[in-house]
Parts: C-alpha cells; structure tokens; sequence
C-alpha cells in the first residue's frame, strides 16, 4: 500500500500490474471482434479514465503489428451518479461527447465498472437513438450485487465481489483516483471523506 494513504486503505485487491496483464488480453479480444473496422472508443468520465487511456494503448500495439488494423477515435461523455459509495439512482449525463457523430459508426463504450447497472441502463440508449452501426461495452469491472439490474458488458476484466473499491481512477467522491492499484477503504476513512447525501 502506498504511504500516502495508508492511513486511508484497508487492502490492496487488484494490484496495478495485474490491471495491465488483465487489459492486453482484452485488448486482443476486442480487435477480434470489432478489429478491421473503425471503432469510435467512448469514454465514461470520470471514472474510466485510466482503463481508456491503458486499453488504447493496448490496442494500438497490437495494431501496429498488424495488416488489418482497426482506426481509432476516442470521445469522452460525462456520467455521474454517486456519492459516497452509494448509487443516488439519478444518473447524469453531464455531456461531453457529440453523440450524432455516432453514426453508422461502431461504438466501444469503455467503462470502469458496472455495479448495478443503472449507468449503463441510462446510457446505452442514448447512443443507441444516434443510429450506431453496433455498439459494444467494454467494463474492467463488474460487481456480483443484489442491486444488479442484471446488465452485464460484451467484455470485462474482471468480476468482483459486493465491495466498494477505490483506485485507478475508482473514486470514493473524487478521491483515490490517482492511486494505481485497485483497493478496498477503511471504515474511517469512509467517515474522512464523506459527503452528506444529496437529495435529488
Ligand atoms: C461510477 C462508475 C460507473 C458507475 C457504475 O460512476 O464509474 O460509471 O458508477 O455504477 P452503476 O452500474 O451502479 O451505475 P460515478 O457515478 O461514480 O461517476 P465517476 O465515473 O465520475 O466516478
Ligand atoms: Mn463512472
Ligand atoms: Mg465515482
């Protein structure tokens, strides 16, 4: 754990370099299905920052080497719906992207993670009414929860268990995401850097 936020955190549960094995396969599975074809990659804000930037570079290498190799844009759309370590229910699409030049394109939809659904639920159709050629969702994570609305991405990293992580760009209200490894809190610091709920 690193030393600024010791204090702070309870483990590390998916360590950094584990993170960066996990995204160049996935690299290789996304290629082989949408690979010779132009992909627009749509990032989530905040919170899919790191894995969009790492993941784009994964596929860029295997592109390079490549006969068939797939042009990449990126766009980024803003989605926010949390506070604390609990979905509000109220997803908001604060903007970002020009979805209308969506399409006939084919659509990566890159996301951190999908916990109960409901941001994926929100935004899918969204790009989906601007007339994509297709669309796929790409998710590092995705959480086995009760509260799972049942949506589960085209690929995903890896499935974890109905805790609340922090780190590489995971947040606890915008803090930890600068840190590398995914991690789990500590109960004080839940209390640390909690907001009072908003009503919405
Ligand atoms: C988090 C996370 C996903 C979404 C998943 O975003 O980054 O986008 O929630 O949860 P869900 O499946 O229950 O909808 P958040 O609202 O915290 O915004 P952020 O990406 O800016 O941190
Ligand atoms: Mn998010
Ligand atoms: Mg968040």
């Amino acid at each position: 754990i690193p030393k600024n936020y010791a204090q702070d955190l309870e483990k590390v549960f998916i360590p950094h370099g584990l993170i960066m094995d996990r995204i160049e396969r996935l690299a290789r599975d996304v290629l082989q299905d949408m690979g010779g074809q132009h992909i627009v990659a749509l990032c989530v804000l905040k919170g899919a920052y790191k894995f969009f930037s790492d993941l784009l570079n994964a596929m860029e290498t295997l592109n390079r080497n490549s006969d068939q190799a797939s042009p990449i844009m990126v766009d980024f759309i803003r989605v926010s719906s949390y506070c604390n370590d609990q979905s509000t229910g109220s997803v908001r699409v604060l903007g970002g992207a020009d979805l209308s030049s969506l399409a006939g394109k084919n659509v990566l939809i890159v996301e951190d993670i999908v916990d109960t659904g409901r941001t994926m639920q929100a935004l899918l159709p969204l790009v989906e009414q601007h007339g994509p050629r297709m669309v796929r969702v790409a998710s590092l994570l995705v959480k086995r929860t009760p509260r799972s609305l049942g949506y589960t991405p085209d690929f995903s990293g890896f499935e974890i268990p109905d805790r609340y992580v922090v780190g590489y760009a995971f947040d606890y209200n915008d803090y930890f995401r600068d840190l590398s490894h995914v991690c789990t809190l500590r109960e004080t610091a839940r209390d640390k850097y909690a907001l009072a709920v908003q009503k919405l």
